[in-house]
């Protein structure tokens, strides 16, 4: 087994607490700057000479400092003799453009991966990157691990739900959510959503295929950002019978004003994971923690383990910051 250290950028420090101290550790020293012309500024403070790093950063807004916080602590490991440098980013932005639609567009989720991999990172662990392929854009090892079966498990026990049925909100998140119904595995129905979207940042659905018809329809998605998605979903399955309906997703993007709309939305609940820290509670988000599948996996890579086992016996817990 190789030392290991554990080291956190400034996105989401709750979280890398919370993985810290379930590995047992605490984290590494690392001082974060700003100059004043808003440039970042990187101190590493624990020596890191032949030691296996993991530096826990999603790249969630403000998405462009945490990326250049991530690159620049990845370089800082590099120089400093580190043995390997793990870049564990719970949420990967920039995910959204991960093919050309149309001409002229760029594609930014390959670039981000290559701007990783030329810094220094010697493999990548994250958590249901919006596109399956974007693993692929790395020419390093990457964990892509899913929250499916947490959040399934989660469902199993805290919902009393019967007569579900599992919705896809869109035809690109059809796998994913067929992935979660199998993983509830009562051989539920699957319902998928027809989306488009006007205008940027505007959702309605057009059409549907299944049935929801007096049950308790389930949606899942890999973000929410205005939660137009989830709450335009949700009025439609009702107008369409369903008795209530449920939300999860794995990365809580929050635009500004979503847990307000997804508060006031005829959804209820939403169940998301604390891949993205927000200091916004509301009554109806249930944040269910990663920490104990991340800190999980930062051993099984320290001690050279396979992943098959990792989800075994894994329960699913409420997120709780550290103190
Ligand atoms: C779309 O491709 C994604 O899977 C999400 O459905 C989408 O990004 C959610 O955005 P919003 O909450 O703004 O509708």
């Amino acid at each position: 087994m190789r030392k290991l250290l554990v080291f956190a950028g400034g996105s989401n420090r709750p979280l890398a607490e919370e993985i810290s101290n379930l590995l047992g550790k605490s984290l590494g020293e690392v001082t974060i700057k700003r100059f004043a012309d808003g440039e970042t500024w990187i101190q590493v403070e624990d020596s890191v000479r032949d030691v296996d790093v993991f530096i826990i950063q999603s790249t969630c807004s403000p998405v462009n400092d945490n990326l250049m916080e991530l690159l620049i602590m990845i370089d800082a490991m590099r120089r400093a003799s580190a043995e390997r440098v793990t870049a564990v980013i719970p949420y990967y932005g920039y995910a959204r453009q991960e093919k050309k639609t149309t001409g002229r567009e760029p594609i930014s989720a390959k670039l981000v991966a290559n701007l990783i991999t030329a810094a220094g990172a010697d493999r990548v662990l994250t958590i249901d990157l919006h596109a399956p392929a974007i693993e692929g854009f790395f020419d390093i090892p990457v964990d892509h691990l899913p929250v499916a079966p947490i959040l399934a498990e989660y469902f199993r026990e805290t919902l009393p739900i019967q007569e579900v049925v599992v919705v896809a909100p869109d035809v690109g998140t059809v796998a994913r959510a067929n992935r979660f119904r199998k993983l509830l595995g009562r051989g539920l129905p699957l319902a998928v959503l027809f989306k488009h979207r006007p205008e940027p940042d505007m959702a309605e659905v057009e059409e549907m295929v299944g049935d929801v018809k007096g049950k308790s329809a389930i949606i899942v998605d890999d973000l929410i950002s205005t939660g137009g998605t989830l709450i335009e979903g949700a009025k439609f399955l009702i107008r369409r019978g369903a008795e209530r309906v449920y939300a999860c997703a794995t990365h809580p993007v929050f635009a500004p004003g979503a847990v307000e709309r997804l508060e006031e939305s005829p959804i209820e609940k939403v169940v998301v994971t604390n891949t993205i820290h927000f200091q916004q509670k509301g009554e109806k988000i249930e944040v269910v923690s990663v920490a104990p599948l991340l800190a999980r996996a930062i051993k099984y890579i320290n001690e050279g383990l396979s992943m098959t086992t990792l989800y075994k016996e894994l329960k699913p817990i409420k997120f709780q910051p550290a103190l």
